[in-house]
């Protein structure tokens, strides 16, 4: 059992792209490549921990990208047929989680790489600057891939936000994950009948609560939670306020404070934390205050913490002391209600031993042979989506493909106030109704909702809505054949 504090954090490194070429439009094309394969890691102390990873690491390398430079990725499957410890094939699907991507390039759960092929994933990069994630999304085994490490960062940058953020090194992306160990150093699995998974090791950038050393100035810290099942209720040692300046879509129209905020898994949010005010030698450590219908131990209420140095800080970058409270408008966060057509009722509950999404399943999805959808909106139209959990026993991320959506209310009041920016992620919490606003803009075709705790998600609270689609349409962003994987050209 791993102790608290004893490493320093890590930051995955940042991938360089193989090469960068104008494309017959004039456009700037990156070009990356990742191979899925398994790898070692040292997580507790005298073991070795087996993984799959992104280059064979957790989290995986940091994809850095310029808004405006579209990227085509080529990712290989290079794992075992089967997985080592549980069992099932190694089919992959890579998905880009804040992207509005074509639904070929989107992560379709049915859409499978199997072992040793690799697809080219296409992602346009024209949103504003936000914090991504890219992160396995195989059809019922979601939870055991990404568990096992297929994670990692990807940041979206843009020039409103390199001139009011931190950059660089005080740009700091936290993933956050939780984990439980066999005897052996390997990663125990264990989702209490598809309720969830609870480690009792929280992990963040795959280390056991590191410790940051940190200069006496503002930092931005990316915090995503990459665990399949555990929400947090973050908070500082010194109960000071954090100021939350963006969500899962990127800037919020202004900053908030807040001195702790509710996190579930695949929510992203950019706080900046003010180093300047404490004297050097001072540890400050990010707790878990966490939430109702998680399991906790011992440590679990630990996350990491920021030891203050007298390392000197470069007062000519102005971001060093700035905390922004006008932040940035989006087409998102300037919908209004009355601009939607339709208001469409969603439950999220359990059903006959299955979790269901809008009264459906993907398994409903599969025999429907991907014809099934829960709505259908034309393309650029604005609707409002109301989701319900009558339940007192889970709480259920919501997560919508696509769309970044506003979250209007919860319960009748207005969302928390770090909740108030572009949203792809919703907490839904234990009898709670949200209401979110979106517009579907940018693509037609077939884009999944699902629940972000992964062991629902797999068991199997999944469906699919479509854009700008009619029923005997033909689709060529068929999420399945318009782009499959193919063998790697010699
Ligand atoms: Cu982060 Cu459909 O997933
Ligand atoms: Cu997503
Ligand atoms: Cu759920």
């Amino acid at each position: 059992m791993p102790k608290p504090f004893q490493s320093l954090l890590k930051i995955p490194p940042v991938l360089a792209p193989e090469r960068t070429l104008l494309d017959s439009a004039g456009r700037k094309v990156s070009y990356y490549r990742i191979r899925q394969t398994p790898g070692l890691a040292g997580v507790v102390p005298r073991f070795m921990t087996p993984v799959l990873g992104y280059n064979g690491i957790f989290p995986g390398p940091t994809v850095s990208v310029e808004q405006g430079t579209r990227i085509s990725l080529r990712m290989d499957n290079l794992l075992p047929l089967v997985h080592p410890q549980y069992g099932h094939v190694l089919n992959t699907s890579t998905h880009l989680h804040g992207s509005a991507s074509l639904p070929q390039f989107d992560g379709y759960a049915s859409d499978l790489t199997p072992k040793g092929l690799c697809k080219d994933y296409e992602y346009p990069n024209f949103q504003p600057a936000r914090t991504l994630w890219y992160h396995d999304h195989a059809v019922h085994k979601t939870a055991w891939n990404v568990y096992s490490g297929l994670a990692a960062q990807y940041h979206l940058h843009d020039p409103v936000e390199r001139a009011l953020l931190p950059q660089g090194r005080f740009d700091v992306p936290l993933t956050v994950s939780d984990a439980m160990f066999a005897a052996d150093g390997s990663l125990s699995f264990n989702d209490n009948s598809h309720s969830g998974l609870w480690g009792d090791v929280i992990l963040v950038n795959g280390s056991p609560w590191p410790v940051l050393k940190v200069q006496r100035r503002v930092y931005r810290f990316r915090v995503l939670n990459a665990s399949i099942s555990r929400s947090y209720r973050f908070a500082l040692s010194t109960n000071d306020p954090v100021t939350v300046v963006a969500t899962d879509g990127g800037l919020m129209p202004a900053s908030q404070q807040v001195s702790a905020w509710r996190h579930a898994s695949a929510e992203r949010y950019e706080i900046l934390v003010d180093f300047s005010k404490y004297p050097a030698g001072t540890r400050i450590e990010l707790r878990n205050q966490s939430n109702k219908n998680n399991v906790d131990y011992d440590f679990t209420n630990r996350v990491m913490a920021f030891d203050v140095t007298d390392e000197p800080v470069n007062t000519a970058d102005h971001t060093w002391k700035t905390i922004p409270t006008v932040l940035a408008s989006s087409t998102t966060m300037d919908l209004k209600p009355a601009q939607a057509k339709k208001t469409r009722t969603m439950r999220v509950q359990r059903d006959n031993g299955r979790w269901t999404i809008a009264g459906t399943t993907w398994e409903e999805v599969i025999r429907s042979k991907y014809q099934k959808v829960v709505a259908d909106p034309d393309l650029n139209d604005v609707e409002i989506w109301q989701v319900e959990n009558h339940s007192g026993g889970w709480f259920h991320p919501v997560h919508i493909h696509l769309v970044d959506f506003q979250i209007l209310s919860r319960n009748g009041k207005p969302p928390f106030p770090y909740e108030r920016g572009p949203k792809d992620v919703v907490y839904v919490g234990e009898g709670e109704t949200v209401r979110l606003l979106m517009k579907f803009e940018h693509h037609r075709g077939k884009y999944m909702m699902h629940c972000h705790n992964l062991p629902h998600e797999d068991h199997d609270m999944m469906a699919q809505f479509s854009v700008g689609l009619k029923i005997g349409d033909v689709d060529p962003n068929d999420p399945i054949t318009a782009a499959p994987a193919h063998p790697e050209p010699d």
